[in-house]
């Protein structure tokens, strides 16, 4: 039975790879910031163990890293914030902007550092869920926050990532497109089913390198 790892999976993209890996045998090992709240997560059925993590608490996830003991062919870090509470140029709130990077960006590197070991054993699979808004160059002037939060991730997983691939483990950022959940808002076009089905294959295809592509869900390749 394959074994996946998810940050962020009460809700929206990541409550989806839950459902979907689960739905397929895998054994889900379930992060989120409040298991007691997260009744839709705790109502997918099949071998899900639900554990507390915050991301942003870097020993915390140390200490989940230490806890689970066996390999894992895939870990998706999907946890992230919008950053609306940061502010516009001119006003910017540097304690919510610095809560952001520890989010998005210092815990993925956290996730990653705690469970490359457990990647190292079955010659896994670390998906960082970034953004298209991470990409430099199709920065637009707007979310600049959020975008260098994405911009910073898409770095770390690439430099951190290139040292992992001796030993066989593979490491890339995706764009999830833009999807219908809290965060992405009605108006999206893309649904969580056909945003994670697309990306579980882009997962299903990465290969350990030091050159890795920046992709959406779709296979369509971003400009870094
Ligand atoms: N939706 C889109 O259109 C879109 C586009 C591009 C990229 N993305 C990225 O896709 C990922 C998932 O987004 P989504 O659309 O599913 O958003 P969402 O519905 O807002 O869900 C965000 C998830 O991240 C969790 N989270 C936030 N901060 C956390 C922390 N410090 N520690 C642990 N968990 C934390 C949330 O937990 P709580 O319930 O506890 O808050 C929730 O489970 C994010 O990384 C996001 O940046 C989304």
């Amino acid at each position: 039975m394959p074994i996946v790892l998810i940050t962020g999976a009460n809700r929206g993209i990541g409550l989806e790879f839950v459902r979907q890996y689960a739905k397929d045998g895998w054994k889900v090992h379930a992060c989120c910031r409040q298991p007691t709240a997260a009744t839709e997560l705790k109502a997918v059925s099949g071998a899900i163990t639900v554990h507390q993590l915050d991301v942003s608490d870097f020993a915390a996830v140390k200490k989940l890293g230490t806890a689970i003991d066996e390999p894992l062919d895939v870990v998706v870090a999907n946890a992230g914030a919008g950053g609306q509470d940061v502010g516009d140029f001119g006003d910017i709130d540097y304690d919510a902007f610095t809560a952001l990077l520890a989010t998005n960006t210092l815990g993925v590197v956290a996730t990653l550092e705690a469970f490359a070991p457990h990647l190292k054993k079955a010659q896994g699979k670390f998906a960082a869920i970034s953004s298209n808004l991470g990409s430099i160059g199709q920065a637009g002037g707007f979310a600049s926050a959020y975008s260098t939060s994405k911009a910073a991730l898409n770095m770390a997983v690439k430099s951190y990532g290139a040292g992992l691939v001796i030993d066989g483990v593979a490491v890339a950022p995706f764009h999830p497109g833009w999807v219908s959940t809290d965060m992405g808002g009605t108006s999206a076009p893309t649904t969580p089913q056909e945003s994670v089905a697309g990306l579980r294959q882009r997962i299903e295809e990465m290969k350990p390198t030091a050159d890795p592509l920046y992709l959406d869900y779709a296979g369509s390749e971003l400009p870094w």
